[in-house]
């Protein structure tokens, strides 16, 4: 049962859970309009403490395309925050105002200690360099609409594998379907952390760790391209020396399957030549339409069913 419930870490949902919220988001795909009444007289507060355009708007656009409305703010400098106010109080104030919650912070825990005052449904839109569990339901809708299953797979994620909060969500909600083989593709710098390959693998014959994308672009189902995330890094002449360490274009792609898929979160920088969005393989535009019917399908099912 979803209802009433927070969403802050991709390990908060089960299988099942997982295949329920699927399941709604592919019908509400068939017959939007079956849908468009279903939050009538909810609100939705959408709080950024950090920049977003896909996340923000695409709940945005949810909580309207289902009939609700939305209140909220786009950067911690419009909000009382600039005049000290604490996340307690923020998050309490809000409760008062609205049924639902994303939130994005640029703290790692932040979401948890949200999570801990939170009167209404808390969503975790992304917790610093933590988790980004809503990117996850929308990668797996990507996955599932494309490949129409989560099983069997063998997937690279490429890129900055250290700071990139959506692969260390999507590593460990993979881990948990049917054979799926890893390759984590990055400089030594960027190596995803310990702490999330312990949570996600039981041994290191789990995964195999490469630096060059070239090496192993012929193996993989699905290619998880990710940004150098220039906001959390320490010194600027690290993230200089590392931002173009992968450049996917036209000729990487001759080397890949017909069919395998490529993904990213977005925003790119240059990790993708745009001469790849012509690609049939490059899905990364329609995931961005896939996160918003992902997070109406999670907006419905944390609001209650009985509101279908
Ligand atoms: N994928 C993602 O989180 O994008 P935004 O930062 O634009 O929300």
């Amino acid at each position: 049962m979803l209802k009433g419930r927070n969403l802050i870490n991709p390990d908060d949902l089960s299988v099942d859970e997982i295949y329920e919220i699927m399941t709604l988001a592919q019908k509400i795909i068939k017959s939007p309009m079956e849908y468009s009444n279903i939050c009538k007289g909810r609100i939705l507060g959408t709080l950024f403490f950090e920049p977003s355009t896909r996340t923000r708007l695409s709940f945005e656009a949810a909580m309207h395309r289902l009939g609700g409305s939305v209140i909220g703010f786009s950067e911690s400098a419009s909000s009382s925050t600039s005049k000290g106010e604490s996340l307690s109080d923020t998050i309490r104030t809000v409760c008062a105002y609205s049924d639902i919650i994303a939130m994005r912070h640029p703290k790692e825990g932040s979401a948890h200690l949200a999570a801990s005052v939170t009167t209404v449904p808390l969503i975790n839109a992304g917790d610093g360099g933590h988790y980004h569990p809503t990117q996850t339901l929308t990668d797996l809708l990507t996955i599932i609409e494309s490949k129409n299953t989560f099983d069997n797979l063998t997937i690279g994620l490429c890129g900055d594998l250290k700071f990139g909060r959506t692969v260390h969500s999507l590593l460990k909600t993979m881990k948990k379907f049917e054979n799926n083989k890893f390759i984590l593709i990055s400089p030594t710098e960027l190596k995803i952390p310990n702490y999330v390959k312990a949570l996600a693998f039981k041994g290191d014959d789990e995964y195999v760790e490469v630096e060059k994308l070239e090496d192993v672009i012929d193996q993989l189902d699905i290619l998880y391209m990710t940004r150098v995330q220039k906001e959390r890094f320490f010194n600027e002449a690290d993230y200089v020396r590392l931002k173009d360490s992968y450049i996917l274009n036209s000729k990487k792609m001759q080397m890949a399957k017909k069919d395998m898929i490529v993904l990213h979160p977005l925003p790119r920088v240059n990790e993708i030549s745009v001469e790849v969005d012509e690609d049939p393989r490059a899905v990364y535009f329609d995931q961005v339409k896939y996160g918003m019917y992902a997070r109406m399908s999670l907006i419905i099912k944390l609001l209650g069913e009985e509101i279908c």
